[in-house]
């Protein structure tokens, strides 16, 4: 075993995917999940992938004593990975203050019972948001970060700065921020995959409802933008990749080899793709139509953002693998699994 980890958010969507990977590669597991937007069955799932059953806590990262119970109960912890957060946008609109006590205070617990109990660092959850709409493309981690739009976007700007002042006043941790794309697919198995809660809120669980016929009719929001197609571009990054690149993070770190005690990377592909590209590459990769009508524009998208990973792919060792048909197979095969499990 290399080396013991705790995985906050470890039954969601990508942390499950990251603990998948975590345990395949020789790390030892503690998840720590209060189960708000995910099932405890994932950890079976994950015991079925990989044949080793992670040790889970439901624990809520808000619940200071048990979270630190935790820490006592599993001795030896090197590191973290902190997915826990709530994370959809427009809720975070409506209820900003439920976003900022548990997106900040979960981190704050967090930092504070690192040092106590000799954990070496974090591995933080950073989204592309932080960039906004960036003035050059592909956008590098050295691009101004913008304004937030939204509450959940400010988490995530906070967390980064609070990450930074905690390693500057001299806490002994390192952190890496890894700055995620926009993640999709499922993993190969059909086993473990993203599970909306209500009305998906993102554009692949929408189209995959949609292709299923649980929703009616996908609607992309807007075709005159100042794109080749007028679409949206987003760059599109395999969940089970994206998972990969905590475990490259997770080795950097335990091996000493950082640069700077925070380091920042951008998680993606580096190729744009439309929403229009994706719905019709979505449809040759699975031979399944798609009801989509083109609607007017949503406030607060972002025009265009894909990725310059080139930093990730040198410092990190880490690239992005698995094609976008092989991604949207995954989705859809997820889609189908999950309806012989009678959940959606
Ligand atoms: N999915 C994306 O598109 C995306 C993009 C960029 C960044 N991120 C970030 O990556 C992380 C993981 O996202 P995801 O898509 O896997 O989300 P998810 O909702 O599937 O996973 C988050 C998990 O954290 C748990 N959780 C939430 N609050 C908690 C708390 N206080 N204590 C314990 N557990 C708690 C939830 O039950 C859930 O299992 C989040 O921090 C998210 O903001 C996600």
């Amino acid at each position: 075993m290399k080396g013991k980890i705790l995985v906050t958010g470890g039954t969601g969507y990508i942390g499950s995917h990251t603990v998948v990977e975590l345990q395949q590669s020789e790390y030892e597991v503690v998840i720590v999940d209060n189960l708000s937007n995910s099932r405890a069955d994932v950890v079976d799932y994950i015991g079925q992938i990989t044949g080793v059953r992670p040790a889970f806590e439901q624990v809520d990262c808000l619940d200071r004593p048990a979270l630190e119970e935790v820490f006592c109960r599993h001795q030896g912890i090197e590191a973290i990975i902190h997915f826990a957060a709530s994370k959809a946008v427009g809720e975070s609109v409506q209820k900003p203050l439920l976003y900022y006590r548990n997106n900040i205070v979960s981190l704050i617990n967090l930092l504070e019972l690192m040092p106590k109990y000799g954990v070496k660092g974090i591995v933080f959850s950073s989204s592309c948001t932080v960039y906004g709409q960036p003035d050059v493309l592909p956008v590098t981690e050295e691009a101004p970060i913008k304004k937030a739009e939204s509450p959940y976007g400010n988490t995530k700007q906070i967390n980064e700065e609070i990450i930074h002042d905690t390693v500057k006043s001299g806490v002994p941790m390192n952190a890496i921020l890894l700055r995620y794309f926009n993640p999709i697919g499922a993993h190969p198995s059909g086993l473990i995959g993203e599970l909306p809660n209500g009305v998906p809120m993102n554009l692949i669980p929408y189209l995959t409802q949609t292709a299923i016929g649980i929703r009616e009719q996908l609607s992309v929001f807007g075709d005159d933008y100042n794109t080749p197609d007028g679409s949206c571009i987003r760059d599109y990054i395999n969940v089970v990749d994206l998972a990969k690149a905590h475990v490259y993070a997770i080795a950097r770190m335990l091996e000493g080899k950082q640069d700077e005690q925070v380091e920042v990377f951008n998680i993606g592909t580096g190729r744009g793709v439309s929403v229009l590209e994706l719905i019709h590459t979505f449809e040759s990769a699975t031979g399944v139509k798609l009801n989509y009508r083109i609607v007017g524009r949503r406030a607060g998208d972002i025009e265009q953002v894909w990725a310059d990973p080139a930093k990730a792919n040198k410092v990190l060792g880490w690239h992005a693998e698995t094609g976008l048909d092989d991604t949207l197979r995954s989705a859809w095969n997820w889609q189908l699994k999950l309806r012989e499990r009678g959940i959606q």
